[in-house]
């Protein structure tokens, strides 16, 4: 059933494309057509704006992908960075938060790695108050399946991403505490 704290990772994979209301992130924060979810994209649009008024820029990379879509990231991945890089960063068909459309890769203006960037330093004190969590931390990597991406943002809701970010945790250790 779709939630904005649905689990969609290696071991949980959605069965069809699901139907969600989707909405197209403005084009201040973002150099094509990217939707995401209504509450999602809203939420997004407010950070962005909140955080263009301190002097970041962030720009939304990439939102919701429809199976075909991810089957083409999948191949794009492999043909440019290779085999073992893809299974490390790119999530197989089903499978993708990407599907969910509350999942959100962002950069800066910037062309050097986001790790490095004063935007990803601002996402780490600031996503949880409009509702994201930093998705694929490191450290977490036996957890989460995936290496460390410093640019993968999924919406959980304010309450939600404020208990993660504050408990250090990921969406499946907060699933596996909470129950949920
Ligand atoms: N990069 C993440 C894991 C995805 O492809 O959904
Ligand atoms: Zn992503």
């Amino acid at each position: 059933m779709y939630s904005y704290t649905m689990l969609v990772n290696k071991k949980n994979k959605l069965k069809k494309e699901l139907d969600i209301d989707l909405v197209m992130v403005s084009k201040r924060y973002s150099l094509k057509d990217i939707y995401l979810e209504r509450k999602c994209r809203n939420a997004f649009n407010l950070m962005a704006s909140k955080a263009y008024g301190r002097g970041y820029y962030l720009i939304a990379n990439s939102g919701y992908r429809s199976f075909k879509e991810q089957e083409l990231e999948i191949k794009e991945s492999i043909e440019n960075e290779g085999e073992e890089y893809t299974d490390k960063y790119v999530a197989k068909v089903g499978v993708s938060e990407h599907h969910t459309g509350l999942a959100i890769d962002i950069k800066s203006g910037d062309t050097s790695p986001f790790i490095i960037s004063r935007e990803y330093l601002w996402l780490k004190k600031n996503a949880f108050k409009y509702g994201f969590v930093l998705r694929y931390p490191e450290g977490k990597e036996d957890i989460t399946g995936y290496n460390f991406e410093p640019w993968h943002y999924r919406y959980v809701g304010k309450k939600v991403a404020k208990f993660i970010t504050k408990n250090n945790m990921v969406l499946e250790e907060y699933i596996e505490k909470m129950e949920v």
